[in-house]
């Protein structure tokens, strides 16, 4: 394909404005598939995807259109990650592309999604077409939501598209706009040597590890030999295709497209997103620049409930990693879990997804310890090292100071729960850096450790502001603060799994917060048990569980033995979810709850 009959795109949108919506009516008004195939959401592929609605990964689709002025172009369309977890991923697909829909719901207006993700193209040099979305909805203002695109972000909004993706109002203009405005790609030579980005990479059961690749200069055939620059590995091409969405076969890629390859590659692992791919034999004397591979942030500690099914984790982790380059993982045990693992991922969603495909695919029923941020540990003699698992603190009097991650988060919420949220933001250690206004929508910028954030923060801020308030945020680096570690111990036992760090000013309110709720949450038992929190060896909050008075089926009377019967069962089934400590049983939500700060 001639390179002035290729646009390459991909779609900026807040969650939930309709990004994916819009790209099945894109994809279903060219005919790119046939309609009894079309089923909604045809690019989100994973269902638990689907179920949540959010893209997890990032899927692409050509598109032939036949513009207005007669001629065939070449459409290939990117679908990019929403979530701040995936802000990397977002970041290198867009440097395969030249230009961006910029959709905004017309009755909701700008997000802080929506402004990462711009300022993210912006940095890409795209150009940015915006594309106001729902005006079937009354409530849709798209005059009022183009003025603020130019007063928050800087982007002409005169002519902007006005659509609506669920009535397919508007779709032939954002059609025409992609050709009419967006750049095609930048001259590339198809006989210079081969420089193509590695956008993305996943396991396909029937195919193997599948790379989706954007060529830059030369030509990609079957059957050529290829290195990856960063990896230095080298392979075989065995297949080149294009999606639409469906793959399809194709017998070489040129300058400017978009497509796949497949090399018998083993794992994901082996491909790194932003690699630069060339010719083993001729290579491309400057691979592509800003490659940084993704790095996990978020660090907590799988264990089954049922330790025999240890082995059955072990493998269930395996596969997942095989498919997921940034999600990492090492054995770990612990007193009180027994085998289990530390995992590594981007974010809170990140680790949602795992636990919930780990329990659902795998039928593993997990514990999850609270999670953790890599801390940078200062040693008296000199060293640093990184800190994943509160449960590795060394003693405290070799250490000469400690440093956290930190994160710029920015928030934007109607203007009625601002109050609400600089105070969750305030509780959580936050520096305000901005606060500025965009018609009745506050826009506050805060520096928060990103220790504060991972938990149970954007439940938080849902709560306070009954879900009008969007997030997102990126990382600082990482400053010192007074932290340490704070254990639980129940009936003088430490539960390892609930140790956490915390900063020292917090530490007594933290500790009593974790105390009362752990009382509630284990079960009497026949004897009396203390529950302490402590810094060190010093006690710092205390609760006491009392005992249990009666036997819980002395109520029954004897009479009604199959009553009877049922209530021990369903004790049965209730403790199958509790772990032993020492002698006392802890069920498994107590892990996630007691850490939860409210
Ligand atoms: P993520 O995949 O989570 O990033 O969301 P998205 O931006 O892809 O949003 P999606 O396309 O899933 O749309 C979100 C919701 O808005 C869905 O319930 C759609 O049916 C609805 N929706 C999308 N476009 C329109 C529209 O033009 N009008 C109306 N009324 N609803 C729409």
């Amino acid at each position: 394909t001639p390179l002035d009959r290729i646009r390459n795109f991909s779609i900026v949108a807040h969650i939930d404005h309709g990004k994916s919506t819009l790209a099945d009516r894109l994809i279903q008004s060219t005919n790119t598939v046939a309609e009894r195939d079309m089923q909604e959401q045809l690019l989100d592929s994973m269902d638990i995807e689907r179920e949540r609605g959010i893209t997890i990964k990032a899927n692409t689709v050509r598109i032939d259109y036949t513009a207005n002025d007669g001629l065939d172009y070449v459409l290939n369309l990117i679908d990019t990650p929403g979530h701040v977890d995936f802000a990397y991923e977002v970041s290198r697909s867009m440097r395969a592309v030249e230009g961006s829909l910029l959709v905004v719901d017309a009755s909701q207006g700008v997000e802080a999604q929506t402004l990462a993700n711009v300022y993210t193209a912006i940095e890409a040099d795209h150009e940015i077409v915006p594309v106001l979305n729902k005006v079937d909805l009354p409530a849709a203002e798209p005059e009022r939501v183009a003025e603020q695109i130019e007063d928050v972000i800087g982007i002409d909004s005169t002519d902007a598209c006005l659509i609506s993706a669920k009535t397919g109002i508007g779709i032939p203009d954002v059609l025409e706009a992609i050709v009419t405005r967006l750049p095609s790609p930048e001259s590339g030579d198809p006989d210079a040597p081969l420089k193509a980005m590695l956008v993305d990479s996943w396991y396909d059961p029937y195919l193997g590890v599948v790379v989706l690749v954007r060529i830059m200069e030369g030509t990609l055939k079957k059957g050529d030999q290829i290195r990856m620059m960063q990896t230095g590995a080298k392979y075989g091409v065995d297949r080149i295709g294009v999606f639409r969405p469906k793959m399809e076969n194709m017998p070489s890629l040129g300058p400017g497209e978009i497509g796949f390859i497949t090399a018998s590659i083993k794992q994901v692992r082996d491909t790194k997103v932003g690699d630069t791919i060339t010719h083993e034999k001729r290579q491309t004397p400057e691979p592509l620049p800003g490659f940084k591979p993704s790095q996990p942030v978020v660090f907590c500690g799988l264990f089954p409930v049922d330790s025999s099914e240890f082995e059955d984790l072990r493998d269930a982790i395996e596969k997942l990693a095989l498919n997921d380059a940034s999600f990492s993982s090492e054995m770990e045990t612990s007193a009180a879990l027994g085998f289990g693992f530390r995992c590594g991922f981007l974010g809170l969603l990140h680790l949602e997804v795992i636990r919930d495909r780990i329990e659902r695919e795998y039928n593993i029923e997990l514990i999850t310890t609270a999670p953790s941020v890599i801390y940078h540990i200062y040693q008296k003699d000199g060293t640093m090292h990184e800190l994943h698992n509160p449960a590795d603190m060394p003693d405290p009097s070799t250490i000469d100071h400690l440093e956290e991650p930190r994160i710029k988060a920015t928030i934007m919420v109607p203007d009625e729960y601002l109050g609400d949220v600089l105070k969750l933001c305030q509780d959580r250690r936050g520096i305000q850096l901005d606060l500025t206004y965009a018609g009745s929508r506050a826009m506050t910028v805060y520096d928060l450790p990103l220790n504060e954030v991972v938990f149970d923060f954007y439940d938080r801020l849902k709560s306070v502001t009954k879900g009008y308030a969007s997030f997102d945020y990126q990382m600082e680096g990482y400053r010192e603060d007074n932290l340490v570690k704070m254990s639980i111990l129940v009936n003088d036992e430490p539960v390892d799994a609930l140790s956490t760090m915390v900063h020292r000013d917090r530490a007594e309110m933290r500790g009593r917060a974790m105390c009362e709720k752990l009382k509630d949450l284990i079960p009497r038992h026949m004897f009396k048990i203390p529950i302490q929190a402590a810094i060190g060896g010093k006690v710092i909050a205390r609760e006491t569980l009392s005992a249990m008075r009666k036997d819980v089926t002395a109520k029954c009377y004897g009479g009604d033995a199959t009553r009877k019967k049922k209530l021990l069962e369903k004790q049965k089934a209730g403790k199958k979810k509790m772990r032993q400590f020492g002698k006392v049983d802890i069920p498994q939500e107590a892990f996630i709850s007691a850490l939860k700060m409210d």
